[in-house]
């Protein structure tokens, strides 16, 4: 967070802060942590970014069924392959996991921030296939928290790396400049609400990179760059994700994850949210056995370290096979937003650090 100004919560006099409640829709009884909600004006503002970034059409049907076919299909280079469907697809379903998101961060808020933050350090964050939009507009309203609850003290800005075979870019830019820019008003608006009208963060609050990356093949002039993102990074997401690379590659997705475990600092977390029972298929020695994706990925991350070398590279800090965002009934967006049901894991790298 920008430090030496105002605190940001003066700025609109909103505190974006969560309540404890024993009575939220999410909580779920197989968490050890009780779920805290998120403010609606905060899961509000972050719909209206949508809103006012994409202008979602509820009239457009006929490309959102082109693009539910590819993706029935799990054409996903076809799915992600033209601008158009890309817009429809963000406008459509990064919304409510965006909010989902938001709450996932929340949730586990605690054991990203464990660690020292240095003073003047930037929260680096970094979303594996995260073009879409969800994680980046969820990354701004958590560290909008962050700096309201004065938890974000510590770091100077929120340093966001999305990486996606897809162009997201447009979108990414759209979105990263509804979150810094005041929404408009119509002239006629009150002193008041003019004067409440704020963007989420300011411009220094947040930066955002995009790499149109295939990470089952990177190449090797991006190799550098994207071992740097992963090494400053304090968080690395995967989010509905790891399933589609598996379903791709097993043997490339399990390159991916040595990659990571090899390049990220110890203390910081992997965190891997998809739809529940997801399943992928393994060949060996000719015969083609279906895993679940968690198993797969513990595989590499928890039980090869444990035979091959004496000290642990992973532990895990939280798990949940099944669980439910469900949006509140008062907020409001230009299309149905969906419910959300995810398996979310979470596991922190061992070791000390180098420097
Ligand atoms: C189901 S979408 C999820 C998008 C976003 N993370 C979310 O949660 O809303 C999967 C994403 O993974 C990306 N993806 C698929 N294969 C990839 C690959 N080999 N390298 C990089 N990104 C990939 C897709 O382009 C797409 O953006």
């Amino acid at each position: 967070m920008a430090r030496g100004g105002k605190k940001p919560d003066a700025r609109d006099g909103k505190r974006y802060k969560s309540t404890k409640t024993g009575t939220d829709p999410n909580e779920f009884s197989g968490d050890t942590q009780p779920q805290r909600s998120i403010a609606i004006d905060l899961q509000q503002k972050c719909l209206d970014i949508f809103r006012d970034a994409l202008e979602p059409d509820p009239e457009e049907t006929a490309i959102l069924q082109e693009v539910k076919g590819h993706l029935y299909d799990r054409n996903f280079a076809a799915a992600f392959g033209k601008d158009e469907y890309l817009q429809v697809y963000a406008s459509r379903w990064s919304p409510s996991r965006a909010l989902a998101y938001l709450q996932v961060f929340q949730d586990i808020e605690a054991m990203l921030t464990a660690g020292p933050i240095k003073e003047g350090d930037d929260l680096s964050i970094v979303g594996l296939g995260g073009g879409a939009g969800g994680e980046l507009v969820a990354l701004a309203g958590w560290f909008r928290m962050l700096q309201a609850e004065g938890d974000g003290e510590g770091a100077k800005a929120l340093d966001v790396t999305l990486v996606d075979i897809a162009d997201w870019s447009k979108v990414t830019n759209s979105l990263r400049r509804g979150i810094t820019t005041p929404p408009e008003l119509s002239k006629y608006a009150s002193q008041a609400k003019k004067e409440a009208n704020h963007a989420l963060l300011n411009d220094t609050d947040m930066s955002v990179v995009f790499l149109q990356q295939n990470l089952l093949h990177v190449k090797e002039y991006e190799m550098d760059r994207l071992s740097e993102r992963l090494r400053s990074a304090r968080l690395i997401t995967l989010m509905f994700t790891l399933n589609e690379l598996y379903f791709i590659s097993v043997a490339s997705t399990t390159k991916l994850l040595h990659r990571i475990t090899n390049c990220i600092r110890p203390g910081s977390c992997l965190l891997v949210v998809d739809s529940p029972g997801s399943y992928s298929t393994v060949s060996l020695n000719g015969r083609e056995t279906r895993y679940p994706m968690r198993h797969l990925l513990e595989y590499t991350l928890l039980d090869i370290s444990k035979t091959e070398t004496a000290t642990p590279e992973w532990e895990k800090v939280f798990s949940n096979d099944s669980r439910w965002f469900r949006l509140a009934e008062n907020l409001g967006y230009p299309i149905k937003l969906e419910d959300m049901r995810y398996q979310i894991h979470v596991y922190r790298r061992l070791g000390t650090s180098a420097g």
